[in-house]
């Protein structure tokens, strides 16, 4: 197996793990430049190159670190025989086999907490922009609309609002807290109630969706949670109600949000992740009632910073320990 040079800072630690460090899709270039000046890590390509990369490099891998955008399938993992951990640059790991993975006694670490607040401050952005229609009246007053038409048509009040929660885990918690601050009435939805919260558990989607004004989506995404807010919730949403999404845009019935909002069967979306990103469905584009972002929940030079930090404190444990700081699934022991 070929040795992976050491990390420069933790040059003393013996390394538990020696095969090499794989990156799996693009990163943030300070951590690309890192992985490789103090990992010496190998870059998958992701063209035609990939088979044959892989016959010579695969068994060498023991670490892939990677992020929500790409993530490790069970195809790549079958081609690396030798991998132990995958270390995801981000909280949300849907792109990686985590079931793969856990057959295969493969580690999965994430970057939780680090973000919760950047992202719920996106969420409370969005909602504010999109029942106000801040970006709409910014166009308005650009194009010339305020002196040629006079004033910008009314829009919806926030504070106050009833909003409901769907995926009360950390950053709805955070999300919640902050519309505490305007006074917003709050309930949600998990699969179970959480214990000791303040806030209205509403046990199905479809009811809490007809008792809100608007619905904050900050459920994971993956297999579990696909489509789950599909058309009868958005119906029970209904044409006075406003949909928000920073979670993952499999979360939700795309087509049928779309139909709905051309339609007036809903108010309005506020909406930072869609299914095929970086694609936005062409009819959103020309609707003034959406709030569309290139998926910044977490983008800001801070956050970013800290989950570069999370991911490397990940890889270098794994390297000197054989465990992973941060898991979603720990790396299986041998032995056990
Ligand atoms: C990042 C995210 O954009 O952490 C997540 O799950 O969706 C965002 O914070 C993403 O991780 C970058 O790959």
């Amino acid at each position: 197996m070929v040795t992976a040079a050491a990390p420069a800072d933790s040059a003393a630690a013996p390394q538990v793990n020696p095969g090499r460090v794989l990156k799996v899709g693009p990163l943030k270039p300070s951590l690309t430049q890192t992985l490789a000046d103090r990992y010496s890590a190998l870059d998958l390509p992701m063209d035609d190159a990939r088979t044959e990369f892989l016959a010579e490099y695969g068994a060498t891998v023991t670490a892939a670190v990677t992020s929500g955008r790409t993530g490790v399938d069970a195809d790549l993992m079958a081609a690396l025989p030798n991998l132990r951990a995958i270390v995801n640059f981000g909280v949300g790991y849907d792109t990686t086999d985590v079931d793969a993975a856990t057959a295969r006694g493969i580690g999965v670490s994430n970057t939780p907490e680090v973000l919760d607040d950047c992202v719920a401050d996106t969420a409370v952005g969005l909602l504010i922009d999109t029942l106000r229609g801040f970006a709409a009246a910014d166009r308005y007053v650009r194009a010339g609309r305020w002196v040629g038409e006079g004033n910008f048509p009314l829009t919806r009040k926030v504070s106050g609002a009833r909003v409901g929660i769907l995926g009360l885990g950390r950053i709805g918690s955070a999300i919640a807290r902050r519309l505490d601050g305007f006074g917003c009435v709050i309930s949600y939805h998990n699969r179970n109630a959480v214990a000791g919260s303040a806030y209205r558990y509403v046990s199905t989607l479809v009811e809490l969706a007809r008792d809100v004004d608007v619905l904050v989506v900050a459920a994971a995404g993956g297999a579990g949670t696909r489509g789950l807010v599909g058309r009868d919730v958005l119906e029970a949403l209904g044409p006075n109600g406003y949909l928000i999404n920073v979670a993952r845009g499999s979360v939700v019935d795309e087509d049928a949000l779309v139909e709905m909002l051309r339609a007036g069967a809903l108010a309005g979306a506020g909406l930072d992740v869609f299914v095929d990103e970086p694609r936005v469905p062409e009819a959103l584009l020309h609707l003034d009632n959406v709030v569309l972002l290139p998926h910044v929940g977490s983008g800001t030079v801070e956050t970013r910073a800290d989950m570069e930090s999370l991911t490397l404190t990940n890889l270098d444990e794994f390297l000197s320990a054989g465990t992973l700081t941060t898991p979603v699934v720990q790396v299986r022991q041998e032995g056990r």
